[in-house]
């Protein structure tokens, strides 16, 4: 049976808009990933590594967290939107590719990385300027 780590709940990922976390992938590099709302969905939201397929741009920001219109993730760079349910984009710069997934469980509400490519690391975003491998930013946080 895989391993899982609980992340946090669906409603603080659909109070907050989103929930971003990091993790290091099987190349030993560090990866943020998003935890956004879908409402189509059985488990209520979804995973995706916070790149843009455009441009490697990140979706989600520190200062707005992650924009949706009409249940897509909006990239801030350039307005190409995917779907949150499926990371499908089918607009703008980014059509014809699909955001890259990471596996979670949704289990009474609570939210569960159980994805065996990666290891979580921390909630919250990744440093951007040391790497003495701790969080720089506690980004999920609202006040
Ligand atoms: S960087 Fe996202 S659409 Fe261009």
């Amino acid at each position: 049976m895989t391993d899982r780590h609980r992340l946090t709940s669906v409603d603080t990922v659909e109070e907050d808009g989103a929930w971003l976390f990091t993790v290091r992938d099987a190349h030993d590099i560090n990866q943020e990933v998003m935890l956004v709302p879908c409402e189509d969905s059985s488990q209520k939201v979804n995973a995706y590594i916070n790149t843009c397929t455009h441009e490697q741009q990140p979706l989600y920001r520190d200062e707005v967290g992650v924009v949706m219109r009409d249940g897509g993730v909006v990239c801030p760079k350039h307005g190409s939107v995917f779907d949150s349910c499926s990371g499908e984009c089918d607009n703008g710069p980014a059509t014809g590719t699909t955001l890259s997934e990471i596996a979670i469980d949704v289990d009474d509400g609570q939210v569960y990385l159980t994805d065996d490519s990666v290891d979580f690391l921390w909630g919250g975003g990744d440093t951007d300027d040391d790497d003495d491998g701790s969080p720089s930013s506690t980004s999920h946080l609202r006040f």
